[in-house]
């Protein structure tokens, strides 16, 4: 057990994180961290049997060694070991959070090397894929979308299907309502606990609407 208790850990976790995605421009600032570790606390009172540290701390740490965000992912990687271990987080500590973290994202489960993920990963991958739907979804697509120059919308190009990793972030022929068939309406079915199935299924509502609205006006129609 350490001598630092747990909200002095998730605090000192907190700041690091945000030092690390401060100046983010693609909607993965500390705001979108916030929500997650919002909504993981959230699911985490539906699923007293998960470890409340660990859950936090993942949430809190799950996009700083993302290989979209960084440019050499081991060495983010060990500077987060290096850190957990700072704030005397024990090895098995330090390791199930390496874990839920390196094995949690979306495009992970595009390439042949899927994991399990523990109670702890399932609440925070649901927790994540909650803010990248609904209305927050459809804002955080967009800007993502603006920041990396994608069309707004092409009828002529059509959503992908099958894609690997490596084409999922080829951005080429991407366009941002494109995103939305090839990901976002297929979160809330790959929702792992029962309550953020539901709210997802809320949130897919708010998709289907705008994408209807949008095509409507696209057309000329509305
Ligand atoms: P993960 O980190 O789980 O693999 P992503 O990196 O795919 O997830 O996505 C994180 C956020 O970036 C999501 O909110 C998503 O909508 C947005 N995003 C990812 N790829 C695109 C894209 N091609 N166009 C628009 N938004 C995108
Ligand atoms: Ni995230």
């Amino acid at each position: 057990m350490s001598d630092l208790e747990a909200t002095e850990q998730l605090a000192a976790i907190s700041n690091y994180t945000a030092q690390k995605l401060a100046g983010d421009a693609t909607g993965h600032g500390i705001d979108h961290i916030n929500r997650v570790v919002t909504n993981a606390k959230m699911l985490l009172a539906e699923e007293p049997s998960a470890d409340y540290l660990i859950t936090l701390s993942s949430a809190y740490l799950h996009d700083v060694i993302d290989d979209k965000l960084v440019s050499d992912v081991s060495s983010a990687q060990r500077d987060v070991e290096n850190f957990l271990r700072g704030i005397e987080f024990d090895p098995d500590q330090v390791q199930a959070v390496m874990f839920i973290i390196n094995n949690m994202s979306f495009s992970k489960t595009l390439t042949d090397d899927q994991q399990p993920l523990p109670l702890e990963g399932q609440i925070v991958q649901d927790a994540d894929r909650l803010d990248a739907i609904g209305a927050i979804g459809i804002t955080r697509a967009i800007y993502y979308g603006g920041h990396h120059s994608e069309k707004i919308y092409d009828p002529n190009i059509a959503p992908r299907t099958n894609m690997t990793k490596s084409e999922y972030r080829n951005l080429k022929n991407e366009t941002i309502i494109n995103h939305f068939y090839e990901k976002l309406l297929k979160l809330p079915e790959s929702m792992n606990t029962p309550v953020a199935k539901k709210i997802a299924k809320g949130r897919q509502k708010t998709m289907t609407t705008f994408l209807e609205d949008f095509k409507a006006e696209w057309n000329g129609l509305s």
